[in-house]
């Protein structure tokens, strides 16, 4: 009998109404649009608003829209993994108030956090789960309400993030569609240049950790930029090459939406053309986990049945990947 391969059978995606543009951040910190544009590719974020609403408020509708798209009932998934940086609560996870938020009864779900890798990370997860033969119907959320954790008066962290959701189905294929190879790395030493330092079990919440801006996003640019532009190409040229496939077979690299810049370096590495590229970092900016789900949202009209496309990221940890789908919708 055929392997079993996890196929991406629908896609679903949101993005708070509410707009940061550049214009906005120009009058909070000391930036101009022309800085951020040419250094990062962003023009607009989405930011989810209001009291009391968190990163699960921004999955919930984007598994809804994937079961409107599949025409499914939230019953049917049989597992929902969420990867997020930004989870609502330490715990319980918040693949259980996403479910709850949805109507899902009949799932087990956990979350995953591997910050800008995470959607690589769980969607190997996913696809390994309905390899096994157990499940049928896995959810892969990649979610992250960035803005809670950003600090609006450090120019260097600010313009970058964004807030937004992103889900796939991953079913059962028997035909040689879906997840076909995936290569994850990480790497601890990384650790120091991208994180949170506050509010875990190495600096609890306190006082002090408030005032040292602990709760925030603290980020080493400079050195980040280097391992991922070397991280993300090397990867996703390895996973290529590995798999016999050249430039001519790749219909769409999908890569994590950190910096244009990164992404114009993994696409010359894999000799690709710009119009095989998803980019979407000038409307969204950093989504962490949801960047690469939500490209597959925003062009899911241009993917076609038997497409090969390479999903590649790069982010803290470090941690950083690529991975092969042959696209069955
Ligand atoms: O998604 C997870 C992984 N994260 C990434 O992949 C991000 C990787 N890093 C980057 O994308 C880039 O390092 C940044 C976009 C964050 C920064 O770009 P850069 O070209 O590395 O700039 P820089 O940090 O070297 O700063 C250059 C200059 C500095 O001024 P001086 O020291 O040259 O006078 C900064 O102070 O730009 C200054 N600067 C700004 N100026 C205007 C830093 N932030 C800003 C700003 N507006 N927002």
């Amino acid at each position: 009998m055929e392997k079993i391969r996890a196929a991406i059978t629908a896609v679903g995606g949101y993005v708070p109404e509410d707009l940061l543009t550049n214009a906005d951040l120009e009058k909070m910190v000391d930036t101009t649009d022309e800085w951020i544009k040419t250094r990062t590719g962003i023009t607009e974020r989405h930011i989810l608003r209001g009291e009391g609403k968190a990163t699960s408020d921004l999955a919930a509708p984007a598994v809804l829209d994937l079961c409107r798209n599949r025409g499914i009932d939230p019953n049917e998934i049989d597992c929902l993994i969420v990867a997020t940086v930004t989870p609502d609560m330490f715990f319980p996870n918040t693949a259980n108030f996403v479910s709850d938020k949805v109507g899902i009864k009949n799932a087990w779900g956990f979350d995953i956090l591997a910050a800008c890798s995470g959607f690589l990370y769980a969607l190997t997860t996913g696809a390994s789960i309905i390899e096994s033969g157990r499940y049928k119907k896995v959810v892969v959320v990649g979610a992250d309400k960035m803005s809670s954790i950003v600090d609006y008066t450090d120019r260097t962290t600010c313009i970058l993030f964004g807030d937004g959701a992103g889900a796939v189905l991953l079913e059962p294929n028997y035909e040689g569609y879906g997840v076909l190879d995936s290569i994850l790395k990480s790497d601890g030493s990384g650790g120091k240049y991208l994180n949170m330092k506050g509010g875990g079990s190495y600096h609890p919440p306190s006082h002090e950790t408030v005032d040292n801006k602990e709760h925030y996003i603290f980020q080493d640019g400079q050195p980040v930029f280097k391992f991922a532009v070397t991280g993300m190409a090397d990867v996703s040229y390895e996973l290529i090459e590995r798999n016999h496939l050249t430039a001519d077979d790749i219909a769409w690299l999908v890569p994590h939406q950190a910096n244009k810049r990164i992404i114009d370096a993994t696409a010359r590495r894999m000799g690709l053309s710009d119009e095989k590229v998803m980019m979407n970092i000038h409307r969204y900016g950093n989504t962490t986990a949801a960047t690469i789900p939500l490209c597959l949202w925003d062009y899911r009209d241009k993917l076609n049945k038997g497409d090969n496309i390479v999903l590649a990221a790069f982010g803290g940890g470090f941690t950083w990947g690529a991975t092969w789908v042959k696209w069955w919708i």
